[in-house]
C-alpha cells in the first residue's frame, strides 16, 4: 500500500483541480510551502512524478491523472459514508453545497435565511457564478445541487423547473425609447450595449435572439456582474438585457426603466439540477423539497411594478 495520508490526497486533489499550488493553498487555508511539501511527500510515496511544470502551466502526468480519479472516488465514497451516518442518526446536520447562477442570488439567500432558521444544524456553502463555471463544477462533482437557467444537455442531470426567469431590456429612464410601447426589435440595431462576459448564460440567450433577428448592437462594455451592468446603465453607458429579478431592489424612482421591445421578454425558467448518478443526502433532499415548496410563495417584481417601470 502507498503510505499516503488523506490530507496529502486532499492537497493533491486541490492542486490538480486548480492547476495551481497558490490557489490550492488559498482554498485549503494553508501556506504554499506546506502544499509543496505535501505533494513532494506524496510523489515520493508513489514513486513517479505527479505533475509536470511547462512554462507557467502545471500539467498532470499519467500517474497524476490516475491518482486524481482515485482521489475523486475516495472522497465521493467518504462523503456518501458521512451522509449515510447522518441519515442513520436521523439528524438534519451537516453541509449543503449549492452552486447557483448569478441571477439566482436575488432569491436564494432569502430562501436560505428561512431554511437555516428552520434547520440550524445545516451549514450551507453557496457559490454564485456564471453558467460556464457551473458547468465545470458539475463536471468536477463539486456541489450537491445547482440552480441554473439552462441545464447543460451534455451532462447527465436530473433537472426540475420551478420558477420563471425572464430576460428584459433595461435602459436609463432618460433613454429616447423609454415609455414607448411595442418597440420593434430592429430599433436596437446599433444601440450602445453593455454585454455580460463570455460564458454567461444571459449573454448566450441574448446573442441567440439578436442573431435570429440580425440585430447588431454596439458593445461598449463587457461586465461580469449584473449589478455593475445596472450601474453602467444608470451612468448612461448604454442599454442591456438582464433577468427581471435583477431589478428586485430597484425602487420606482430609480434610474432604470424597462423597454417594451418586441420579442422580449426572453422566456426562461430556473431549474434545480443534480448529477444523475448522485446519491442525495437527507440534507439535500430536505433543501430540495423546501425550495420547491417555498419558492412559489416568494414575492418577486410583479407585473404591476414592471408596468410602472415601462411607463416611467
Ligand atoms: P449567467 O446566468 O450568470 O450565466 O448569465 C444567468 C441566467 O442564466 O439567468
Amino acid at each position: 500500500m502507498i503510505p499516503a495520508t488523506l490530507h496529502q490526497l486532499k492537497v493533491f486533489e486541490t492542486v490538480a483541480r486548480h492547476g495551481s499550488f497558490t490557489r490550492a493553498a488559498e482554498e485549503l487555508s494553508i501556506t504554499q510551502p506546506t502544499v509543496s511539501s505535501q505533494v513532494k511527500q506524496l510523489t515520493k510515496a508513489v514513486g513517479l512524478p505527479l505533475f509536470e511544470q511547462i512554462g507557467k502551466s502545471l500539467y498532470l502526468t499519467d500517474a497524476g491523472k490516475e491518482l486524481l480519479s482515485t482521489c475523486q472516488d475516495i472522497f465521493e465514497r467518504l462523503n456518501n459514508f458521512q451522509m449515510t451516518v447522518a441519515d442513520l442518526k436521523g439528524m438534519k446536520q451537516g453541509q449543503l453545497r449549492l452552486a447557483v447562477i448569478t441571477t439566482a442570488k436575488y432569491f436564494v439567500p432569502r430562501l436560505l435565511g428561512s431554511f437555516c432558521q428552520k434547520y440550524p444544524g445545516i451549514d450551507v456553502a453557496l457559490k454564485v457564478t456564471n453558467h460556464q463555471t457551473i458547468q465545470q463544477r458539475m463536471l468536477n462533482n463539486e456541489d450537491d445541487l445547482y440552480i441554473v437557467s439552462n441545464p447543460p444537455q451534455e451532462i447527465d442531470l436530473h433537472s426540475q423547473s420551478f420558477l420563471d426567469n425572464p430576460l428584459i431590456v433595461v435602459a436609463n429612464k432618460n433613454h429616447n425609447l423609454a415609455g414607448k410601447a411595442k418597440i420593434p426589435i430592429n430599433c436596437l440595431d446599433g444601440e450602445p450595449f453593455i454585454m455580460r462576459e463570455e460564458g454567461s448564460g444571459t449573454r448566450e440567450a441574448v446573442q441567440k435572439l439578436f442573431n435570429k433577428y440580425n440585430i447588431s448592437v454596439k458593445v461598449r462594455l463587457e461586465l461580469g456582474s449584473n449589478e455593475a451592468i445596472k450601474q453602467a446603465i444608470a451612468g448612461g453607458l448604454g442599454i442591456s438585457v438582464l433577468s427581471e429579478h435583477c431589478l428586485i431592489s430597484e425602487g420606482k424612482f430609480g434610474q432604470l426603466t424597462i423597454l417594451d421591445v418586441e420579442s422580449f421578454p426572453i422566456e426562461r425558467r430556473w431549474y434545480v439540477s443534480y448529477l444523475a448518478g448522485k446519491k442525495l443526502s437527507n440534507i439535500t433532499k430536505t433543501f430540495l423539497d423546501y425550495l420547491l415548496e417555498e419558492s412559489p410563495k416568494m414575492t418577486f417584481p410583479s407585473s404591476s411594478i414592471l408596468a410602472t417601470y415601462a411607463t416611467n
